[in-house]
């Protein structure tokens, strides 16, 4: 997730306990190792490679991490599961403005405005970007859909299953 939420609107203390472990995580996180980072950035087009630049070090330590996942079988699902979360750079929001953002929109979600929607909303927008740059088309769906249920995803059970246990 590189940012604090993964499904956020699933039940349960889930999504708290993941909050407050990317919350700690994003606060200590100065960015992947340059030697893994090379080798995501190998893995990707120009376009995509300029989106990733764009992120903030935590969510790039997050998209390394993601995309080294044991679970994915090729090179195409390493590339999905490091972009899932890139719509983040639209909202621009720091580690606190994403606590709050967060909180407020599990309890209040028709309430946010402005970056904070913006962050809630970043599947969304991280797809149009991707869409934008001619990324594959399962990451641009996974980007999409990564925070519902896998029963709800478009992807194969195998693969959006895969992408899911990368995005920790
Ligand atoms: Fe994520
Ligand atoms: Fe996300």
């Amino acid at each position: 997730m590189g940012g604090l939420s993964r499904r956020p609107p699933s039940g349960g203390l889930g999504p708290l306990i993941h909050l407050i472990r990317r919350f700690f995580q994003s606060i200590v996180d100065k960015g992947p190792d340059p030697v893994q980072e090379a080798w995501l950035l190998g893995l990707l087009s120009g376009a995509e490679s300029a989106l990733y630049r764009q992120m903030s070090p935590a969510d790039r330590s997050h998209a390394v991490r993601s995309a080294r996942c044991p679970a994915l079988v090729d090179d195409a699902q390493r590339a999905a599961a490091a972009l899932h979360d890139v719509g983040k750079i639209h909202a621009g929001l720091g580690t606190w403005a994403r606590v709050a953002a967060t909180l407020a929109g599990a309890v209040l979600p028709s309430r946010l405005r402005g970056r904070w929607a913006d962050y809630r909303d970043h599947p969304r927008l991280g797809a149009a970007m991707l869409l934008e740059a001619g990324s594959a088309q399962i990451t641009v769906v996974w980007a999409a859909e990564h925070h519902l249920p896998l029963g709800k995803s478009s992807l194969s059970p195998e693969v959006a299953t895969a992408l899911a246990a990368a995005d920790q």
